[in-house]
């Protein structure tokens, strides 16, 4: 156990905040030691989807619980249990190699597998809600393991129970996802297509679709290791059909998804942009110059500069669209 940790290399944004208490779990039979010590407990991933806005004052636990094992296969799918600490892009790496389909269009996502179902992980046309079978959740109170199915899960976009009524109460230690041998690929998503064509592929493969993906994403998304950030800072939001069609007379360039006979998403990284603050930058914090949906850390930002620049975009595009934008990331 560590005191007075700084959290700097454990967030992908980068923040430097200490955790008063700090230990890594490597293993599910440390579980009930680390219950029955009296801080405050924190799990940490990835951290790439948090902003630390002030130190922590409990125990972070940073989770190191690693392997991935086949839990059964038949003809046409293999099940695969895999441990929360694993990194997701490893996963999808191992998975894309076998040949196996239904999680290639999310690679190069930060993060770990734990993230996974927490946060409903979801790109170019595809959500990981759709490949998994179950879920493995260490609850503290009650000192034991237990298990989810995908139902139960209640995933929406870019949530799950996980992030609702479980939240606080314990931690995911491993996933099972069912993998197809026999994909069906999607690459609805526009830019897939095009990449599939730049690179030559005249045969769409598992392997061609990630690796399509990982070129659009590099294109737009700042590497964490390079620059802090955590992805998508905001949600993207969904609104009435009539306040779309409202805002189409005025802005007919709006990009629209339908969700529903209702309701229709529209990019937030749009408005943002729209509102002035694609590229903008003040001392060490900005909007990233090729995707305003991303707010980053250049060097040294603070957490709270970051959540209060988060509080005036929110306002200028409220004012501008009378849409309010809701956070994608967790605050601490
Ligand atoms: N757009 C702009 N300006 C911008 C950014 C986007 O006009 O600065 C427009 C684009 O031109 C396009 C539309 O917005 O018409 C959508 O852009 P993009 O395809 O880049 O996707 P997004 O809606 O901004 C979502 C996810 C990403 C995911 C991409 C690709 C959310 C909150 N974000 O972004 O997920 O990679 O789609 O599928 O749903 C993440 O969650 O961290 C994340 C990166």
């Amino acid at each position: 156990m560590q005191h007075n940790l700084s959290l700097k290399p454990y967030n992908t944004f980068g923040i430097d905040v200490p955790a008063a208490w700090f230990t890594e779990l490597t293993n599910v039979s440390e579980l009930p030691g680390l219950t029955a010590l009296p801080q405050e407990k924190f799990i940490l991933g990835g951290g790439s989807n948090i902003l630390l806005t002030q130190p922590v004052s409990g125990l972070v636990i940073h989770n190191e619980l690693k392997g991935f094992a086949i839990e059964k296969e038949d003809n046409d799918h293999v099940w695969l249990r895999v441990a929360s600490g694993e990194m997701w892009h490893d996963i999808v790496l191992y998975a894309i190699n076998k040949g196996w389909g239904g999680i290639e269009n999310l690679a190069l996502i930060p993060g770990t597998v734990g993230a996974s179902p927490m946060q409903n992980i979801g790109a170019y046309g595809a959500e990981v809600k759709d490949v998994i079978e179950t879920v493995s959740f260490w609850y503290w109170k009650e000192r034991t393991i237990l298990t989810y199915n995908n139902r139960e899960c209640a995933f929406g976009y870019r949530d799950s129970i996980f992030k609702s009524e479980l939240k606080g109460k314990g931690f995911i230690t491993s996933v099972v996802y069912k993998l197809s041998k026999y994909p069906t690929y999607n690459i609805s998503y526009g830019a897939i297509q095009q990449e599939l064509e730049a690179m030559g592929v005249e045969e769409p493969s598992v392997k061609a679709i990630a690796y399509a993906v990982m070129s659009i994403r590099r294109s737009k998304l700042p590497d964490p290791a390079e620059i802090g950030n955590a992805g998508s800072f905001f949600k993207n939001p969904t609104i009435p059909l009539a306040q779309f069609q409202h805002l189409h007379d005025q802005y007919p360039k709006l990009p629209s998804y339908p969700v529903s006979d209702t309701l229709i998403k529209i990019p937030a990284g749009w408005l943002i942009e729209q509102c002035g603050w694609k590229g903008y930058r003040k001392g060490d914090m900005g909007v990233h110059a090729k995707q305003a949906l991303v707010l980053v850390n250049y060097a040294n930002a603070k957490g709270n500069e970051i959540w209060q620049l988060s509080g005036q975009i929110v306002d200028s595009v409220k004012q501008r669209f009378g849409i309010e934008l809701e956070r994608e990331v967790q605050v601490w």
